[in-house]
């Protein structure tokens, strides 16, 4: 197969210090590419206005395949004050360019592995019923709409009158709200359609099939929300006809979250909206290590881009030594590899990850559960570079 081009995207902060060791790591899996390095994030709105060039998006549509580490979101004050002198005024407004990405290509699938590396000390343990420690193994995926619902951007502050008018038609509206000035009204709507509901619905189902995971729940909120998570709990359970053998279960959001520390082994694939999603993935993450480890993908019909679920964690940027893992980072490489079909190279990756966790000797600071200091590597704790020489070490 003729060598892949992978369009790098380190963006903000530690972006560029996980980005990097994350190549590293797949040069010496064996992985034959070229990455061609695209701009997005602070640097850009500040001197560009504009954190999302159209170079990188022309990129992406020509590569199709993108690795992101992170970016740096600031205050609407902070991004105005910082814009370069000759920007300001011109009514530019600053966006994520993460967000950006998923809506300019449309990357309404996103998928969230949260599964336990044995050794892991970040491992979630709960106390048994004989009184003693267990450390059940978690092997989570979540697929979260990344396009709709309440991160859809459509919203009001002092709505126009268009949107208060046909407001107003709606019972519940003019019984709960009727009476509060326009002015004092800021509205965030949750829009879900079913086009994009059925794509992350049969992804999930796909992914159960594929991987042998024995049911998909769909966590929504479904007996207060009915529109909305009625209508995608309604689609998976026409969804699951289609899949006989994987069990079809609905939670709901808010029962979900206790459930993750009672029993999170139960549960395979989840498949939910994007704030819940966003939600419970988050959860699950902290199950399995945090941050460190949590790895995604963001993929639509034509573009994919994978990325650590973390930001850009501006107090670690400017390190002499870098101290963050990267191994959220890596997974999330990992994931590329799958998506492109190089599931062998993922596979071996993967494995030299659960080699490196299992052994302990090499662990970042969040792993020694120490504060994140410029001195933790004295301390015993590896640094970014360490981390993936002990992974590229156990390649060989
Ligand atoms: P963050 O994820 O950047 O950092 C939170 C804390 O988590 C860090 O201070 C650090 O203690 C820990 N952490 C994060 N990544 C780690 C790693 N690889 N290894 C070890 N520890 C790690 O979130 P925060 O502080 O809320 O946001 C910082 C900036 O990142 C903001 O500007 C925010 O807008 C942006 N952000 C960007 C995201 C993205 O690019 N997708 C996602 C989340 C936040
Ligand atoms: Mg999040």
């Amino acid at each position: 197969m003729s060598k892949r081009t992978i369009v790098s995207m380190p963006g903000d902060g530690i972006g560029n210090a996980v980005l990097p060791e994350a190549i590293r790591v797949l040069d010496a899996a064996g992985f034959d590419a070229e990455y061609v390095h695209a701009d997005i994030g602070w640097e850009f709105w500040c001197s560009e206005g504009n954190p999302l060039p159209q170079r990188t998006i022309d990129l992406l549509e020509k590569y199709k395949i993108g690795l992101f580490g992170a970016i740096t979101s600031k205050p609407k004050s902070d991004a105005d004050a910082e814009l370069a002198p000759e920007l300001r005024g011109k009514g530019l407004v600053y966006f994520s360019p993460i967000v950006g990405l998923r809506q300019h290509f449309n990357l309404d699938i996103c998928a969230r592995p949260c599964q336990t590396f044995t050794g892991n000390p970040l491992n979630f343990i709960r106390r048994g019923a004989d009184g003693g420690v267990e450390e059940p193994v978690v092997d989570t995926v979540i697929f979260r709409q990344n396009t709709e619902g309440l991160y859809g951007g459509v919203e009001w502050s002092n709505p126009p009158d268009q949107v208060y008018d046909a407001l107003m038609t709606h019972p519940k509206f003019r019984q709960n709200f009727g009476s509060t000035p326009k002015a004092e009204l800021a509205i965030s709507t949750r829009i879900f359609t079913r086009k994009a509901t059925e794509r992350i619905l049969r992804a999930a189902f796909e992914y159960a099939k594929k991987f042998g995971y024995k049911s998909v729940t769909v966590c929504e909120k479904p007996n207060v929300i009915r529109e909305t998570s009625g209508m995608m709990l309604a689609m998976g359970k026409e969804v699951a006809k289609e899949y006989p053998g994987i069990s079809l279960w609905d939670t709901n959001i808010d029962a979900q979250m206790m459930w993750l520390t009672k029993n999170p082994e139960d549960y395979g694939v989840v498949v939910a909206g994007n704030m819940f999603g966003d939600i419970i993935s988050d959860g699950f993450a902290g199950l399995v290590g945090g941050l460190g480890f949590a790895c995604s993908a963001n993929v639509g019909e034509d573009v994919a881009v994978f990325e650590p679920t973390h930001g850009s964690a501006p107090k670690y940027a400017d390190y002499e030594t870098s101290i963050v893992n990267p191994i959220a980072m890596i997974l999330s490489a990992c994931m590329m590899l799958d998506h492109i079909g190089e599931t062998e190279i993922a596979a071996r990756i993967r494995k030299a990850v659960a080699e490196v966790v299992a052994e302990g000797k090499v662990r970042t600071y969040d792993m020694m559960k120490m504060r994140g200091k410029p001195d933790v590597v004295a301390q015993g704790a590896a640094s970014t570079a360490q981390m993936a020489d002990a992974i590229i070490a156990k390649l060989k």
